[in-house]
């Protein structure tokens, strides 16, 4: 059985683009995470931000990432969150192989500005908070995701090369 690799990195990163694709070319399953736990709970994530609350939705996610990390041959897109709640970052490296998208701030903003109110983390700010935002939680959030086993550099990403880089983090880590 094979580890399952979990994309991580910020919201806007291309998680889930990469992941179908990884999944497609590896004959691996694809999930999302903001999706299996849509379909466990049946309620969207905004939904479960509004009515719970971020933190119940944290513990959800933990509960639903912990599921899909005993999963055989899967391909698992993280929340931008994810890595940042409680020992999920350690029990992702322990299971799975962890690669993060890495993506510069403004190049985040500039896709969350068009993309703004699917997501309830930033629902309803203008660009400026928007702004003020992703350059804080990315502060926040970067020794987390810097903790995975492979990074790349999601603007330019060579498909192949993800490929290669991430045959090679199987056979070597662990
Ligand atoms: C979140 C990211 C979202 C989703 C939720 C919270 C975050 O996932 O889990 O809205 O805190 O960054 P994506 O990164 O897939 O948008």
């Amino acid at each position: 059985m094979d580890r399952t690799i979990v994309l991580i990195g910020f919201m806007g990163s291309g998680k889930s683009t990469l992941g179908r694709r990884l999944a497609h070319r590896m004959n691996r399953s694809f999930v999302d995470l903001d999706q299996y736990i849509e379909s466990k709970h049946q309620l969207s994530v905004s939904g479960i931000f509004e009515q719970f609350g971020e933190n119940q939705f944290r513990l959800w996610e933990r509960e639903a990432l912990l599921e899909v990390l005993q999963q055989e041959n899967a391909i698992l897109a993280a929340g931008g969150g994810t890595p940042c709640f409680s020992d999920n970052m350690e029990q992702m490296n322990q299971q799975g192989l962890t690669v993060y998208l890495y993506l510069e701030p403004a190049v985040l903003l500039h896709r969350l500005v068009h993309t703004p109110n699917i997501r309830p983390a930033v629902k309803g700010m203008n660009p400026e908070e928007l702004a003020a935002f992703v350059k804080q939680k990315l502060e926040e959030r970067s020794p987390y995701y810097e903790q995975a086993n492979l990074q790349i550099d999601a603007l330019n990403l060579n498909f192949d090369r993800v490929l290669e880089m991430i045959a090679w983090s199987m056979r070597t880590s662990r």
